[in-house]
Parts: C-alpha cells; sequence; structure tokens
C-alpha cells in the first residue's frame, strides 16, 4: 500500500492519494456566513496535491453557529457560494467534503442575541470561560435538528459535494450528547451509554435515508468522533469502543477520529499504553476506513500513521503551512513558514495570535 497512490474508498469513489485535508475552521466567511472569496483562493490552492479536502465546520441551523464567520449550508440561500466551494476543490482534482457542525453549548454567546438559541443535551455549562449556560433541547428539538442536518445533506447533493462528514468530535453538539458530562438527560437520550449514543444513531439513519432518497450511491458519509474527553464525568474509552461497534453496523464511508497524536494512548488512564486506533482496531477490524489525524507532518509520520492502522490520513497545520503539502511532503521539500499571502487574513491573524503554540512545533510565521 503506498500513501501516495490512488485509494477507491468505495465502489466508484476513488481518491488521487491517501491524504487529507482536515477539517479547519477558518474564521473567514463574509459576515452574512456565505463563503468568501479569500477562502475560496485558501481552498484552491489546498487542493491540488490532496486526495480529499474536508471543509471547515459548517453550520446546519441558526443555533449551530459556534464561531464568527463561519460557513454555513442552514438554508438554501447558502447554495450557490457553497456549489463554488465545492467546485473549487474539485476543479484542482481533489474530493470536496463538507463537515457539517453543531456547536451546542460551546457556541460564542455574543453570536446570539436571544441567549435561549444556546442549547445543548442538558443546562450544563462546559468548564470553560466565558461560555453560556445552554438550554436543555426538547425531544422535538432533537428531531428537528437531526431534520436540519438533512436538509443540510440534501443542499450539500445540491451544490455537488462528494460527501458530508458529521463532526461528532471536539466538544460540540454530537458529542455533547455523547459525553456524560454534557447529557444528564433522563429520557431515552440520556442516562445509559446505549441512550447517549441515540442521538448520534438517528442522525446517521437520517443523513442516509437522505442520501438513499436522492439516490446518490457515490455520496461519502463520514462521521468524526473524539475518542475520550478530560471532564470527569466523561467519555472515556470503553464508551467509545461501545460507539465504535454501533458505528460499524452503520452505512458510513469512514470514521475520522480527532487526536493531537495518530498513536496516542488514553489520556484518561495513563497506565493503558495501547494505543487508542489500536484499541478501535480490535473492534471495527477495518471494516470501515478510518482516518487518522494528529501532528502528521513529515513522510516519516505518513508511512508510520499507515502502519499504525490507518487506511486514509489527514493533516490540518502542515496544510496550513505548506498548500502543496501532498506533494512536497513526498519528496521532503516541505514548507513550514505560514505566509500570508495564502490563506485569509483573519485565520492568519488567528494563528499569530497562538504563534507561540505553533513556533513550539517548528513553524514560523513570515511576518
Ligand atoms: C485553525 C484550526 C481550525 C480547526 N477547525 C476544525 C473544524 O472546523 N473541525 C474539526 O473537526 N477540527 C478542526 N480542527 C482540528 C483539525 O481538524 C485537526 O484535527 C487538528 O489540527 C490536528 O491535526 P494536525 O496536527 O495535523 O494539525 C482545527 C484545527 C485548526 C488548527
Amino acid at each position: 500500500m503506498n500513501p501516495f497512490k490512488s485509494y477507491t474508498l468505495k465502489p466508484g469513489v476513488t481518491m488521487r492519494n491517501r491524504l487529507v485535508m482536515a477539517p479547519m475552521t477558518t474564521y473567514s466567511g463574509n459576515e452574512d456566513y456565505t463563503v468568501s472569496d479569500e477562502e475560496l483562493a485558501y481552498y484552491r490552492l489546498r487542493s491540488q496535491t490532496l486526495g480529499m479536502v474536508i471543509t471547515a465546520a459548517t453550520s446546519i441551523n441558526d443555533s449551530a453557529q459556534a464561531f464568527e464567520r463561519q460557513i454555513s449550508l442552514k438554508s438554501d440561500a447558502f447554495i450557490p457560494r457553497m456549489k463554488e466551494l465545492a467546485k473549487t476543490i474539485q476543479s484542482q482534482g481533489a474530493l470536496a467534503v463538507v463537515q457539517l457542525h453543531h456547536g451546542g453549548r460551546m457556541n460564542l454567546p455574543s453570536l446570539y442575541d436571544n441567549p435561549n438559541a444556546i442549547v445543548s443535551a442538558s443546562a450544563i455549562s462546559a468548564p470553560r470561560e466565558g461560555l453560556a449556560t445552554p438550554r436543555a433541547m426538547t425531544t422535538a428539538e432533537i428531531k428537528s435538528t437531526i431534520e436540519d442536518f438533512a436538509q443540510a445533506t440534501r443542499r450539500a447533493i445540491e451544490c455537488g459535494f462528494d460527501g458530508v462528514e458529521l463532526h461528532g468530535a471536539n466538544t460540540y453538539l454530537l458529542q455533547q450528547f455523547f459525553s456524560p458530562h454534557s447529557n444528564r438527560r433522563d429520557d431515552q437520550y440520556g442516562g445509559s451509554v446505549e441512550n447517549r449514543m441515540r442521538f448520534i444513531e438517528e442522525l446517521i439513519d437520517r443523513v442516509y435515508a437522505e442520501i438513499v432518497s436522492a439516490n446518490q450511491p457515490n455520496f461519502i458519509l463520514g462521521y468524526r468522533f473524539s475518542p475520550e474527553e478530560l471532564e470527569t464525568p466523561g467519555i472515556t474509552m470503553e464508551d467509545t469502543l461501545k460507539l465504535v461497534d454501533k458505528l460499524k453496523e452503520k452505512p458510513l464511508d469512514y470514521l475520522h477520529i480527532s487526536l493531537k497524536h495518530y498513536r496516542q494512548t488514553p489520556m484518561r488512564n495513563e497506565a493503558d499504553k495501547t494505543a487508542i486506533i489500536d484499541q478501535i482496531q480490535s473492534r471495527l477490524k477495518h471494516k470501515i476506513p478510518m482516518i487518522g489525524v494528529g501532528g502528521i507532518a513529515t513522510k516519516e509520520n505518513v508511512l508510520d500513521a499507515f502502519k499504525a492502522g490507518y487506511e486514509m490520513i489527514s493533516s490540518g497545520v502542515a496544510i496550513l503551512a505548506d498548500p502543496a503539502w501532498g506533494t512536497h511532503v513526498e519528496k521532503g521539500t516541505l514548507n513550514t513558514v505560514f505566509d500570508p499571502q495564502t490563506m485569509p487574513e483573519h485565520l492568519y491573524q488567528r494563528l499569530y495570535k497562538n504563534r507561540q503554540y505553533f513556533t513550539q512545533g517548528g513553524y514560523r510565521f513570515k511576518s
């Protein structure tokens, strides 16, 4: 298996290589949450050498918006610009997958005039400064949110995207339902791990039904998850392995993990030295392709990540620094300097604000 050669994800869907651009919020849409010209230029540059490009987290309804200038597919009005985005990525030879997102209790309160609009599984705030205490969703709201994901999927199909990724990672709404910290419900969506998975299961089933009813057998359905969280109580590896058992039975085309390092061991239990990917594959047995992520920057990292047991890998920061990462990583001619000419201004400013973190990681800033 050569990661730099083409890969058939499923019948009829072939990627030119197994390298994926990780979803990254750009904070750079237009003020009305439509895709900006700066973003189109940024994605065009980064789609030239990769097999698949996953877009920034894209909101699915009015309560989903988590960040300033976050792009959206919450109504048909967003179709024309999102169509441009799909075309831009595909014109450079990469598959275009849109990441569908609801921020839940992580939404920036300043984006909401009405604090009641910030919702989650339960009225428990995230242990982070500056966030609101959310309102617990009613059963009717759970159903309508699932429907909003399905409608966003319909729009993604209409835009010509190759697929959608459901954002179940990084502490956002889907994870909030799975988490015993944010989910204290006593109905069928809370309590036992089976009940905490129900929202995710119903969501995947409904989105898949939308794809089937649109007669799109080549459309990709991916799911992203974080295997653990720091809160107490919080998602454990044991919970996640049960989730993997469920996801394994779903009509998913890939699973995308979210980790700081692709060979990470569990953070909740330091005595457990078995890599998370090994634990997952002991249950998943490669039944669904996995995308690995986390600090994959060099050719050695890429080759090692495939040895670790993933079918594809995604990279974030390395692709921010090097728009032609897909070919440069193979040749060993990586660029590690962030250049404001190659990315939207607000994204560059964000990176620059956190420059200490990135410079420690070996990256530099042009200005
Ligand atoms: C600027 C930035 C924005 C991000 N936005 C998202 C996002 O919208 N959705 C998501 O699932 N992950 C997001 N992530 C996480 C990345 O997808 C990826 O998992 C993370 O950067 C680790 O990979 P890396 O070490 O290759 O950068 C973001 C990361 C960065 C640096």
